[in-house]
């Protein structure tokens, strides 16, 4: 049997945090180990433009991002790990796919019609601070999936109408132009966590209440501390189930743990205990990580040669299949 072709990006905005680990960068790191797949996974610099206009920032965040995932294990003989604004064949398929996307389609993308329904809510003229990367971002996220023709594309539930429409877009592409793409499906998991944040909301960047990921020891635990609890006293039973120190708890912790943990909060476990201990078990787990992270953000030419050794193996991929595509759209040499 072929392998599975798994592919996802993660936007190079923001530094990642806990939620960030355990919803997504935890799940694809297991899943790149899987014999059956062969994983594309790279930094969507190029989507980060669309949201950040800070040069700096871009930047940086590409930085610890890349970082980041090395630091985790990661192992890049195993997967395709690039740098999206690498692979000048997506760009260009942009365009193509552009030339093949209904505009109506467009229209009803949820990001899209978000930011039309505020500017309305607010009084504006619909298309207030709407930027045609905002548009047709759906069409470079297209691009990103179908050229790699990859067959499985694990996302958050908000990206699932994006897969969508790339599977729209290259119907339409291969019922005018010929089979050339596969048409990819989005893979949703809903047994991955969904981290709660400091204030007990999603954790999540635009709250403000995220624990990022590699903190030093010392700030770690004062993050911990941060996480809102209610005022029961050493001594009194807790409800681990509307507890987010017991819901971060159990995103890491073994069945074993988070059953004797549930014990503990039924028999009064004091917060401050129950964080000191949520503190160790996290720490435990990335301590070594965030050995690895330091070394790198120390050594960035380390993980530039890794992107490009990335970029590498992704265009064995990207450029003659855009050949071939330009070729039947075509755009050919003459004579
Ligand atoms: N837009 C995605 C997000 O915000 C990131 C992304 C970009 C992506 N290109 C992709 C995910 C291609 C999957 C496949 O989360």
């Amino acid at each position: 049997m072929s392998k599975q072709r798994v592919l996802t990006g993660i936007t190079t905005t923001g530094t990642p945090h806990l939620g960030n680990y355990v919803g997504a960068i935890r799940p694809a790191i297991a899943a790149s180990q899987d014999q059956n797949n062969q994983s594309f996974y790279f930094l969507a610099d190029y989507h980060a433009l669309i949201k950040c206009q800070d040069p700096e920032q871009v930047h940086q965040s590409t930085l610890e991002i890349a970082a980041t995932w090395l630091a985790l294990g990661l192992n890049t003989d195993n997967v395709v790990f690039y740098r999206q604004s690498d692979i000048h064949e997506i760009p260009e398929l942009t365009w193509l796919l552009t030339c093949m996307t209904a505009k109506g389609l467009m229209n009803r993308a949820h990001a899209y019609k978000a930011a039309v329904d505020a500017n309305r809510a607010d009084g504006e003229d619909s298309d207030f601070g709407i930027t045609m990367g905002l548009y047709s971002y759906p069409i470079l996220m297209a691009a990103d999936i179908l050229m790699f023709n990859a067959n499985k594309v694990p996302v958050g539930k908000d990206q699932v109408q994006h897969i969508e429409m790339a599977r729209d877009i290259a119907q339409r592409f291969n019922h005018h132009y010929g089979e050339h793409f596969a048409l990819p499906e989005a893979v949703v998991d809903d047994h991955v966590a969904v981290l709660q944040g400091l204030d007990g909301r999603k954790m999540s960047k635009s709250y403000g209440n995220t624990i990022p990921l590699f903190l030093t020891e010392k700030q770690l635990k004062k993050h911990i501390n941060k996480i809102k609890t209610n005022l029961l006293e050493p001594g009194e039973p807790k409800d681990p189930d509307t507890s987010t120190v017991f819901q971060v708890w159990q995103a890491f912790a073994t069945p074993e743990q988070t059953a004797e943990m549930r014990r503990a909060f039924e028999e009064g476990i004091a917060w401050g205990e129950a964080k000191k201990q949520l503190f160790e078990l996290i720490n435990g787990q990335i301590g070594d990580a965030r050995e690895r992270y330091n070394e790198l953000l120390a050594n960035p030419a380390q993980i530039e040669l890794e992107l490009e050794k990335g970029a590498e193996k992704a265009r064995v991929y990207s450029a003659p299949f855009i050949d071939k595509l330009r070729h039947a759209v075509g755009i050919r040499k003459i004579g």
